[in-house]
């Protein structure tokens, strides 16, 4: 049986912090889902055909990834509906467990599935998508922290 990994997120948009869990858990499972969970009520950043473009362009490299997106879903419910038996989530630092933890505890709860926290990349630690699309918006260079395509929607969006 393959073992279905589920990387989900708001990717709103993707960073090379998320890219880099990914393809970390490419390596670790057979099949690897990134999952882009959104809320009907409330408005993004970018359109959701937006944010899993930029992850489907990014991982393409990756045969055994692919992208897919849910609106208004409990995760595990997400998890039952793609047969995946593991959540993976990157930790850049203390705060993120401290964000991550009831989560992790509140889906074994209601399903029994289980979450495997990453180690954050250090090179990627201080890069969110909140704090990427605010530097973005200031005028700052966000090259190297997001896919170039990425970056020149950041960039776009500051014009409109
Ligand atoms: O990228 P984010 O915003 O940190 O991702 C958070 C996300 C979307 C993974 C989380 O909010 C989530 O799992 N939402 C789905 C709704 C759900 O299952 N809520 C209960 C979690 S215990």
């Amino acid at each position: 049986m393959s073992r279905i990994a589920l990387c989900p997120g708001s990717y709103d948009p993707v960073t090379l912090g998320h890219l880099d869990v990914i393809e970390r858990s490419a390596a670790l499972a057979d099949e690897v889902v990134a999952a882009v969970l959104w809320n009907p009520d409330k408005a993004g950043t970018f359109a959701i055909e937006d944010r899993v473009r930029f992850i489907e362009n990014a991982t393409a490299h990756l045969r055994n990834v692919r992208v897919a997106a849910f609106a208004g879903q409990l995760l595990v419910d997400v998890a039952r509906e793609l047969g995946a038996s593991v959540i993976v989530k990157g930790l850049r630092a203390e705060t993120d467990y401290a964000y991550e933890q009831p989560m992790a505890l509140m889906n074994r709860h209601l399903t029994g599935i289980e979450t495997v926290f990453l180690p954050g990349a250090p090179n990627f630690v201080q890069v969110s998508s909140s704090l990427i699309k605010q530097v973005a918006s200031m005028g700052g260079d966000v090259t190297g922290l997001v896919p170039d395509e990425v970056r020149d929607a950041l960039v776009a969006l500051r014009s409109r």
